[in-house]
C-alpha cells in the first residue's frame, strides 16, 4: 500500500537537500549543477584548503554559465552567480554534512577501501531517508554498496566533465535498489537539467564501456605509428562528428583516471584485449605528464 501511494509526483520533491563528498573536478561540477537548480548543497572537501579551490573553481565556471544566460544583462548575471554560490555551503567532516540530507553523491578517490570507509561512517551518521550514490567512473556499485545497511537507497549517479556542459546522467542500478530510489534519482537528474539513462551495474556502465577501449584503441594506433595524434583527432572530429578527437579526449579526461580505470578493468578480465593497458599512457602518468591538468600530455598546453 505505502509502495503504491509513493507516486512519481511525490519522489519529485524528494530531493532539495544535497551533500556532495569530494571537490575535484567531478565533486564540483555536481555540486555546481545542483545549486543551480534550486538545491541546498554542501559540499565537503578534506580541508579548507582543497574547499576553497572547489569554491574558486565554481566561481569560474559558474561566471560562464551566466554570461550564456544573461548575454545582455550583467546585473542579473552577478546576481545569478551569487545566488547560486550562497546556496553552496562548504564542510570538512563529512558525518556533520549528511545531518540533513536528502542525497549523498560521492566523488572522492577510487579507491574501495577508502569509498568503504566513507560509506559506512555516512551510513550511521545520515538519516533514514538519505539516498546515497556514487559517482566512481569504474567500480562496482554493489561492491561499494555492501559496507551499508541501506543498500535499497544506494545507487550509482554517474556525471561526465565538463559536469556543468554534458548534458547527460547514468542511473545505475543495483538489485536490491528499490523502485522509489530510482525514480527519485531519475526525477533529481531530470530536474538538474540532465538526460537520464538507465543501466546495470556492469564495467564502464554504457559510456565508459565504449570510450574506454576506444581511446585505448587510439593511443595504440598512436603505439605502432600508424598515425600521427593529430591526424588521428582530426578524423574522428570530421570523419565521425565527435567534439574532441580520442587523443584529446585522454588528455582532457586524464591519463592517471584512464590508467587507473584499465588496470582495474584489466585484473578482473585480464583476457580481454580491450582492457590491455597502454604503454605509452603509462609512461606519460610515471612522468607526471597527466595531460591538459598538468600542462603536458600527448599535446602540450599553456597552464
Ligand atoms: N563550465 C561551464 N561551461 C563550460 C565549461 C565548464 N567547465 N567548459 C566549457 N563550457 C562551455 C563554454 O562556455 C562554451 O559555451 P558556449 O558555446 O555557449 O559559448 C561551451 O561549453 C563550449 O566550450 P568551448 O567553446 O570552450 O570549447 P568547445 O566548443 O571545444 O567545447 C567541450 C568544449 C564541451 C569540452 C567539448 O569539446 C566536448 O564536448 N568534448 C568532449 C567531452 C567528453 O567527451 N566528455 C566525457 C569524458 S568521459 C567522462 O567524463 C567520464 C569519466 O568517468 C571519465
Amino acid at each position: 500500500l505505502i509502495k503504491r501511494s509513493f507516486s512519481t509526483t511525490t519522489a519529485r520533491n524528494v530531493i532539495n537537500n544535497v551533500t556532495v563528498i569530494g571537490g575535484g573536478l567531478m565533486g564540483s561540477g555536481i555540486a555546481q549543477v545542483s545549486a543551480q537548480s534550486g538545491n541546498t548543497v554542501t559540499l565537503v572537501e578534506v580541508n579548507s584548503d582543497l574547499l576553497k579551490k572547489a569554491q574558486s573553481s565554481i566561481a569560474n565556471n559558474l561566471s560562464r554559465v551566466a554570461k550564456k544566460l544573461h548575454k545582455d544583462d550583467p546585473n542579473a548575471a552577478q546576481k545569478f552567480v551569487e545566488e547560486t554560490r550562497s546556496r553552496i555551503r562548504g564542510a570538512t567532516d563529512p558525518t556533520e554534512a549528511v545531518q540533513d540530507a536528502d542525497l549523498v553523491v560521492e566523488a572522492i578517490v577510487e579507491n574501495i577501501k577508502i569509498k568503504h570507509d566513507l560509506f559506512k561512517a555516512l551510513d550511521k551518521a545520515a538519516p533514514v531517508k538519505t539516498l546515497f550514490a556514487s559517482n566512481t567512473s569504474s567500480l562496482s556499485i554493489g561492491e561499494i554498496a555492501s559496507v551499508v545497511n541501506r543498500k535499497d537507497r544506494f545507487g550509482g549517479l554517474h556525471f561526465f566533465n565538463p559536469v556543468p556542459v554534458m548534458k547527460l546522467l547514468e542511473i545505475v542500478k543495483i538489485p536490491e535498489q528499490s523502485e522509489e530510489t530510482y525514480q527519485a534519482f531519475l526525477s533529481w537528474g531530470k530536474s538538474i537539467g540532465k538526460s537520464c539513462v538507465t543501466c546495470k551495474d556492469t564495467p564502464g556502465f554504457i559510456v565508459n564501456r565504449l570510450l574506454v577501449p576506444y581511446i585505448a584503441e587510439a593511443i595504440r594506433m598512436l603505439e605502432r605509428g600508424e598515425a600521427s595524434p593529430r591526424d588521428i583527432d582530426t578524423a574522428m572530429k570530421l570523419g565521425a562528428g565527435y567534439p574532441m578527437g580520442p587523443i584529446e579526449l585522454a588528455d582532457y579526461v586524464g591519463h592517471d583516471t584512464i590508467s587507473f580505470i584499465m588496470d582495474g578493468w584489466h585484473q578482473k578480465f585480464p583476457d580481454n584485449p580491450l582492457f590491455k593497458p597502454s604503454v605509452s599512457m603509462k609512461k606519460l602518468v610515471e612522468e607526471k605528464k597527466l595531460g591538459v591538468k598538468s600542462g603536458e600530455g600527448y599535446y602540450k598546453y599553456n597552464k
